[in-house]
């Protein structure tokens, strides 16, 4: 290691798929046709009536800083999301407007833990969450989850794992890789385990919007909780980098604080962009976008399933398959290494979700169209039998 760098940078990864991404880009400049199923975001724009009220703000001088907590009109129009859409009461002053779910997770890691804290959260899981805790000087701890419990913490796991120096127990429902939901009943469960412990509970709800079947259900009424969203994913806004909290009332002060100094505020323009993405308008073109992802589901996951990948429980939600590919390999990384450079598709390894064997498992984002997703199959089809 570099040791001009901070200790810490030594536990900072990168994301291996970036490597299979900057491969897929050389063959691309050399002619050859690649199909992404590896990037984590949408295919879709960001809907018009969005893109116009961003235009808008910009041509009306809106360039400037917001306050750190963020517009008080999107403060309230999320409030009147979160009261419309899933029957929850929260008080626009617990919202804070942020960077991306990345703005509100690093926040709320900064305001809860240091040295030799530890937060509870699921191996596999986001990437980040880890190297965010490692950035407070605190330690993740990596809870291994299987298909027994739809690659969700539960009660009994966070009881076996918890320890004094536990801080926080993070959840992401539904999940990343695995597109799997926790029960409600049972974030309840852990959300009294946590309120009796003196632990913190986090909840990232980013794919909170696009849950296929089962009826959502958000924990941001609860009070005593963190809950974390976005508007990159069901909003469609990767690119606007913008976000949101909602923290107990006792957090705001601190969080403020944070957010002064590490961000100063979310962006503008996005801001006053995002105050359309709940009208009528938008969220019906949201919707759509939403039903073609569940046809896309729909059709990867028997498809995936008779080629030989092993999916034993629905994926409910977001747009991931976390595939057990042992029937075909036991390196998963070279699986993907070789799909990309025989078949043409790019897909993410496992080992960019943890280290719970990362070796079996690969990620399919069905971020591309049906044709191309049929295509995709053929192909993959075609180098599994030579
Ligand atoms: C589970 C989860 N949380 C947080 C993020 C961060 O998203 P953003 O900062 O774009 O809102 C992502 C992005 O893929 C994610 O999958």
């Amino acid at each position: 290691m570099n040791e001009r760098l901070a200790a810490r940078m030594g536990d900072i990864e990168p994301f291996h798929v970036m490597d299979i991404l900057a491969r897929a880009r050389a063959l691309e400049v050399r002619g050859r046709d690649i199909i992404h199923l590896e990037i984590g975001e949408p295919d879709f724009p960001t809907p018009v009536p969005i893109i116009e009220a961003g235009v808008a703000a910009l041509r009306a001088g809106h360039t400037h800083y917001t306050g750190a907590l963020g517009l008080p009109d999107l403060r309230s129009a999320i409030a009147g999301f979160y009261d419309q859409r899933w029957n929850a009461t929260v008080d626009p002053a617990r919202i804070i407007v942020t960077t991306g779910a990345s703005g509100a997770l690093l926040l709320t890691l900064g305001l809860l833990c240091g040295p030799g804290d530890e937060v509870l959260m699921a191996d596999p899981g986001y990437p980040c969450n880890r190297h965010f805790t490692r950035f407070c000087e605190a330690r993740a701890t990596a809870v291994s989850v299987g298909a027994d419990t739809a690659y969700q913490l539960n009660l009994e796991l966070i009881e076996r794992h918890a320890s004094p120096a536990t801080r926080a127990v993070l959840i992401a429902s539904p999940s990343n890789p695995t597109g799997t939901l926790i029960e409600h009943a049972e974030l309840a469960r852990i959300h009294q385990w946590c309120q009796a412990n003196g632990v913190a509970l986090i909840v990232d709800e980013i794919y909170l919007g696009l849950t296929y079947e089962s009826d959502e259900q958000s924990a941001a009424g609860w009070g005593d909780v963190f809950v974390v969203n976005s508007f990159s994913k069901y909003f469609l806004m990767t690119g606007w980098r913008l976000g949101w909290l909602v923290a107990p009332g006792w957090a705001i002060d601190g969080l403020e604080r944070l957010a002064q100094n590490l961000f100063l505020a979310a962006p503008t323009p996005a801001q006053h962009a995002a105050l359309a993405a709940f009208s009528a308008e938008t969220l019906a073109i949201l919707e759509s976008r939403k039903a073609e992802l569940k046809s896309r589901r729909d059709f990867m996951l028997p498809a995936l399933r008779d080629l030989g990948f092993e999916l034993p429980i629905t994926p409910q939600g977001a747009f991931y398959l976390y595939a057990d590919c042992r029937r075909h390999t036991g390196d998963s990384f070279q699986l993907a290494r070789d799909l990309l450079e025989q078949a043409g598709v790019a897909i993410t390894p496992g080992v960019d979700f943890g280290y719970h064997q990362p070796e079996r498992f690969v990620r399919f984002a069905y971020t591309r169209p049906l044709p191309r997703l049929a295509e995709a199959i053929d192909r993959i089809k075609l180098f599994l039998r030579t």
